[in-house]
């Protein structure tokens, strides 16, 4: 497996040469790195005598119900992609010309998330690679994720990083935007050959820094002597398009594919393969993927999120001891899921915020009712007391509600109390089991 990276390790645009891409997505950052050694052995009291060293050795002792874990990871790179026949072969189509040095037509793919483009594409430019390296056929393919800070955020970034994967030594900011577009253009165009971008999440890309740079790309072709550079562009935003210029949306989707998302049935199948290479043998009782695929299924097919909850339940399983996954531990691994996504939520949210989340948590541990705002400025005014925050009016925490419902924490519905006027009727969207983890959390953050 190689991705050749550049030699600055900064730049994370990555070069795709042949055999695997298995590293495309590995976090490449460096900082803040902390080497930890073992003991030197002097103090031999210290090896092997506390619990956790127990816990240790008992861990390596017993079977593990994983085959090859990593097999779950969103690092894997599946040796064959069920129900992804068709786009994978038009892709391949498209792309093909490049062997024969023609250029091929710039593609965009999309799809919601979870739907395989990505697994898609880099499949096939890796095939294609493969070939044009036996061919002897000058081809070079660039994959960048647009959502990567550093390289995607301005155009003269993105354009010095490709520069520099040409050998150009060129500096990280200063020269003007033209001026690198020449080095660029020089550089690429010293011989014959065709230069594919990938560009993931590609409305990343234009949210940052607008489209004009999508516009020049694809416009340097006339530029260009020798050589032909086609974009591949990815979105899992499904209007992404139709913000486009209306000169760079034709030049962009010159093809387009479609990635619909998958049906239960085909997240079965996804599953049951990973599943085999993933666990021992008789691990997975009967029922645990048609679960997952029916739970990963419930908004749209999305393949990482069935991936995520086999592999969460696998964890929860061998934390527990337990031999077999069971059913029981989907229902667990799934609460585990929106958790920590919720937990991401809110951990950013300010702490005015924060504290009247808590009064509507702290509300419905008491009674599961639904709850009244009156009642949570209430309660927020006595955790504001608590926490020494400044309390905001009624009116104010009414639009704290407002955002929290959006961020979908709970659901604010406005009720008419007749000549009492209106109030808001809450309830909770989080699992109520998570709510008791959740507070003790955002107690802690707010200091109470
Ligand atoms: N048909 C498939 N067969 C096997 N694995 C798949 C298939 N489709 C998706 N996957 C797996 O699901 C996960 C998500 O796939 P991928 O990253 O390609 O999705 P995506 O469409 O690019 O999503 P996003 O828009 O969020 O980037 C990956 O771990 C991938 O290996
Ligand atoms: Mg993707």
């Amino acid at each position: 497996m190689v991705i050749k990276k550049s030699e600055k390790k900064k730049n994370k645009i990555k070069l795709i040469e042949d055999k695997s891409l298995k590293d495309y997505v590995k976090n490449t950052s460096e900082e803040g790195i902390h080497k930890i050694e073992e003991d030197s052995g002097e103090d031999d009291k210290s090896i092997a005598t506390d619990e956790i060293d127990g816990f240790f050795e008992d861990f390596l002792t017993k079977e593990s119900i994983f085959k090859d874990k990593q097999v779950l990871q969103v690092s894997y790179t599946p040796d064959t992609i069920p129900h992804r026949e068709k786009q994978i072969k038009e892709i391949a189509s498209i792309l093909a010309p490049s062997l024969r040095n023609e250029k091929p037509s710039n593609i965009f793919l999309y799809g919601k998330t979870g739907t395989g483009k990505t697994l898609s594409v880099l499949h096939v430019v890796k095939k294609l690679k493969n070939v044009a390296k036996l061919k002897k056929v000058e081809l070079s393919v660039f994959y960048l994720n647009c959502k990567l800070k550093r390289v995607a955020d301005t155009e003269y970034r993105l354009v010095a990083a490709l520069a520099r994967e040409f050998g150009e030594d060129v500096p990280f900011t200063g020269l003007p935007t033209d001026e690198i577009y020449r080095v660029f253009v020089k550089s690429i165009d010293s011989k014959r050959r065709n230069l594919i971008i990938v560009l993931d999440e590609i409305d990343q890309l234009v949210k940052k820094i607008g489209d004009e740079i999508l516009y020049t790309l694809t416009r340097l072709n006339s530029e260009l002597k020798q050589t032909k550079i086609t974009i591949v562009g990815i979105s899992n935003d499904l209007q992404f398009a139709n913000y486009l210029d209306p000169r760079v949306k034709s030049s962009l989707t010159e093809e387009d594919i479609n990635f619909p998302s998958y049906n239960a049935l085909q997240l079965q199948d996804i599953l049951s393969q990973r599943a085999n290479e993933a666990f021992n043998e008789n691990v997975v009782c009967e029922g645990v993927i048609s679960k997952c695929a029916a739970y990963a299924a419930r908004e749209h097919g999305d393949a990482r999120r069935a991936l995520d909850l086999l592999r969460v339940a696998g964890e929860l399983t061998e934390r527990e001891n337990n031999e077999k996954l069971s059913i029981k531990f989907i229902d667990s691994a799934e609460e585990k899921i929106e958790r920590d996504l919720i937990y991401d939520a809110i951990k950013t949210l300010p702490k005015q915020s924060q504290v009247a989340l808590l009064s509507i948590f702290e509300l419905h541990v008491k009674s599961t009712e639904k709850v009244l705002t009156g009642e949570v400025y209430e309660k927020y005014r006595s955790l504001c007391s608590s926490c020494g925050l400044k309390m905001l009016t009624q009116r104010r925490l009414s639009d704290l509600i407002s955002e929290l419902d959006l961020l979908g924490i709970i659901n604010a519905r406005v009720i008419s109390k007749g000549r009492y006027g209106r109030t808001r009727e809450i309830k909770l969207a989080v699992p109520v089991t998570n709510v008791n983890i959740l507070s003790k959390e955002l107690k802690t953050w707010l200091g109470i």
